[in-house]
């Protein structure tokens, strides 16, 4: 029996060739059919390798938070059918589909051919898209609605805060010094939104039902109910005027980045507060301070610094009129994060419309 049997189109029945090879790898040229005949078991193998490689998903997770990812490992492991984790620089993590990122390394993504989803495993995606060499793909974001209910309290505590004048009082409280202020309704109080997004449109729903007088600022023109909605960069030094608290819940762009700076703290009124809880890249910290310590500016609550953990020494831990908390404004539970990356993963592989993608002009 030959190797290769040449045969005319539809003559030769299969028959011919003994039952432990099967005539495949069908090649056609314009008169003759050419079957290479190769034995059943590696064709069977061949096969199932194929079926195998077209049911894997290779993902590959690219961070450092490890507990995160330890839990992101199993649960995708458990829940993405054929899912192969890696975590890269392991050996075989360049071959990844998907990549799943906080803080990626510049310049990796560029190197993996089979790349076809980029999702991080937080709102903000600033931290991705910092990558010059990013490749053109599909960059989905986690939108978790208990994080915008935690960030939504996170802000109220913050406007009591201030309007309750905690900030005041607990420092009296560290020195003997009894004082009761006078009291403001929360009506009287402005608190300003920037940002209406996922986070601000919550934060501003929350302290709208409390009783405060809320605006908001955004990109585009937009009514939420009981919300002034001031947009575009035309609007904002009318929306900083009349802003007695100012929440920044922008997302980190080239548009945004510094937007706390010494000329918006003018327009606010004086004796204003800042509450930042989006990125420390969006506040001119000497800017601030500067604020703060001529008077003009009240106080601060930071949640977010350019570089996190903000370390011990940092002089902002005890500058007078700001207080410091550690990124924690509103958190993604992991089994939100994994369950909402599995469910665009099955929608990638379905060619269905992907969740909560983000549109990288724009950079949120
Ligand atoms: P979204 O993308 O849902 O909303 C962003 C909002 O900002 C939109 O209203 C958008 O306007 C507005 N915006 C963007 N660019 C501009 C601009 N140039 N001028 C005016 N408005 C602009 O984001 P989220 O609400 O989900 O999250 C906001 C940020 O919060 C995240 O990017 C992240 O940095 C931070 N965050 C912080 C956490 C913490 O624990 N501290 C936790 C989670 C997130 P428009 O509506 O017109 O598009
Ligand atoms: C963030 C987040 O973007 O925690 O900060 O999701």
């Amino acid at each position: 029996m030959p190797d290769v049997a040449i045969l005319k189109a539809g003559f030769m029945p299969l028959a011919r060739f003994p039952a432990k090879w099967v005539p495949v790898r069908v090649k056609k040229t314009r008169k003759t059919t050419i079957l290479s005949p190769v034995p059943i078991q590696s064709e069977r193998k061949r096969l199932g390798q194929k079926q195998r490689r077209n049911s894997m998903t290779r993902i590959t997770l690219m961070t450092t938070l490890s507990n995160t990812m330890g839990f992101l490992e199993d649960h995708l492991k458990r829940t993405v059918p054929g899912a192969v984790v890696t975590t890269w620089p392991e050996q075989g993590a360049l071959n990844g589909e998907v990549v799943v990122c906080w803080k990626p390394p510049a310049g990796v993504m560029a190197t993996m051919p089979n790349l076809r989803l980029i999702h991080s495993i937080a709102a903000g995606v600033d931290n991705v898209l910092s990558d010059t060499a990013l490749p053109d793909l599909p960059l989905c974001r986690i939108v978790d609605p208990l994080l915008g209910k935690a960030m939504a309290e996170y802000v109220l505590w913050g406007t009591l805060y201030f309007h309750r004048e905690f900030d005041r009082v607990s420092t009296n409280a560290r020195n003997g010094h009894w004082h009761r202020y006078d009291q403001v309704a929360a009506a009287d109080k402005r608190v300003g939104i920037l940002g209406l997004g996922t986070l601000g449109i919550q934060a501003a729903t929350l302290l709208k039902s409390v009783g405060y007088k809320v605006s908001g600022w955004s990109r585009s023109a937009k009514q939420v109910e009981g919300v002034d909605v001031f947009a575009g960069d035309a609007a904002l030094d009318d929306f900083l005027v009349q802003t007695d608290i100012l929440v920044c819940l922008l997302p980190l762009t080239q548009s945004t980045v510094g937007i706390l700076n010494a000329d918006r703290f003018a327009r606010l009124p004086k004796g204003a507060a800042l509450i930042l809880c989006s990125r420390g890249e969006h506040l001119n910290v000497p800017d601030l301070v500067a604020a703060l310590r001529s008077g003009h500016l009240r106080g601060a609550i930071l949640d977010v610094f350019d570089k996190e953990p903000l370390q011990p020494d940092n002089p902002l831990w005890t500058e007078p009129g700001i207080l410091v908390t550690p990124h924690m404004a509103g958190l993604a539970k992991p089994r939100v994060i994994a369950d909402q990356i599995a469910e665009n993963i099955r929608r990638l592989k379905a060619g269905e419309i992907l969740l909560n993608r983000v549109d990288p002009a724009l950079g949120y």
